[in-house]
């Protein structure tokens, strides 16, 4: 049985991969290694925590013996990779750790994978010859874009915040492995996913959260941002077709073509909660407030994914109404009762 290291499988796109694949591929073992940190959560797990082909470890992706321990017992042949500190605001205040974990965490997952798998650069152990490291990373990476243009595969890297410089320095490893030991690597670049399971400090969360508990919806700035909105199941049948179908060495950017601004994404969840649960007057919308923007704030992103469509037939299938909908709903029925 073939055994897949995935990272971070604890926090919201890891959580909904897991799952996928756990139930899409029996045949397959799936090790999540994921530190729980406080993005990290296990209750995201429950329907397939007792699966005969998953297996849960409580880790760090810096501690280069538990990784080492980890490929040897479990014979890891694939990693798909996304144990990372996420959140743009906290690293605003708190660059350190972005850097611990999204620059020398990575290293330490490559670096550890290189040597189980091959014996030199660009010779690969025999029963290793299939293994593949999928790097999970961020449109962010290309830093920010106008009113127009798309970000392809071909744009430079433009990182504006501790948050992208650090995946971009970790692309930037991943695509150092495959120049120098002709390791198989695939990154995946995606925008802006939501869904199920993400962490109540996030944007779609925190609007839902706040208008429920009839407090404040904060808004950065005057709320015009755009981001290109793809939900979470998408982007991770996107990263399952990279990583199965990818070609060795290439990036893949992922996207939904959705791109909104940060009122019209607050006015929406708040018109399908005045149909979900009216309030006595008014509707949720009066609580919409704008605050102080987020330091260093990119305009605008979005995502040319041609390429991962054209050649690996990916394709989003939710579109943002319905995707929207869902949402809501999963959030409502988390928050209603607290
Ligand atoms: N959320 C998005 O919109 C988005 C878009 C594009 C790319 N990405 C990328 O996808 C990946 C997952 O993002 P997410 O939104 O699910 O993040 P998340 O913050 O919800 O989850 C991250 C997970 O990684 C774990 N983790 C953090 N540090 C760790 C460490 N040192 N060792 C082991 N585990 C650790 C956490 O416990 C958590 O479970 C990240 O690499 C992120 O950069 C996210």
């Amino acid at each position: 049985m073939k055994t897949i290291l995935i990272t971070g499988g604890a926090g919201f796109i890891g959580s909904n991969l897991v799952e996928y694949l756990v139930e899409k591929y029996p045949n397959n073992h799936f090790v999540n290694l994921d530190m729980l940190t406080y993005a990290g959560n296990l209750e995201n797990l429950k329907s397939i925590e007792n699966a005969n082909n998953y297996t849960f470890i409580k880790g760090n992706i810096c501690d280069r013996t538990l990784v080492e321990s980890i490929f040897t017992k479990f014979k890891i042949e694939g990693v798909m990779h996304l144990a990372a500190e996420s959140h743009v605001d906290n690293s605003i205040t708190n660059p350190d750790v972005f850097i611990e974990t999204n620059v020398k965490g990575t290293f330490t997952l490559l670096d550890v994978a290189y040597k189980f798998w091959m014996e030199k650069p660009f010779t690969y152990k025999k029963e290793f010859k299939n293994s593949r490291f999928l790097h999970v990373s961020t449109d962010e990476v290309y830093g920010t874009l106008g009113k127009t243009g798309l970000f392809t595969e071909q744009t430079p890297y433009a990182p504006n915040s501790p948050y992208s410089a650090s995946k971009a320095s970790s692309d930037m490893i991943v695509r150092s492995y495959f120049h120098t030991y002709g390791m198989n690597t695939v990154i995946t670049n995606c925008s802006n996913n939501y869904g199920p399971k993400q962490h109540d400090e996030k944007l779609i969360p925190t609007v839902i959260r706040k208008a429920l508990s009839g407090e404040i919806i904060p808004i950065y700035g005057d709320g015009s941002n755009i981001r290109d909105w793809l939900y979470v199941l998408d982007h991770c049948k996107g990263i399952n077709l990279a990583f199965r179908k990818g070609i060795s060495g290439e990036v893949y950017n992922i996207g939904g073509k959705n791109e909104q601004n940060n009122n019209y994404i607050a006015q929406r969840i708040c018109e399908l909660l005045d149909g979900i649960q009216p309030l006595e007057k008014g509707s949720y919308k009066d609580q919409i407030n704008y605050v102080e923007d987020r330091a260093g704030h990119d305009f605008r992103y979005a995502i040319d994914a041609s390429k991962i469509e054209n050649n690996l037939g990916w394709k989003a299938a939710e579109n943002f109404d319905s995707g929207i909908l869902k949402t809501v709903e999963w959030y409502f029925n988390k928050y209603k009762n607290k």
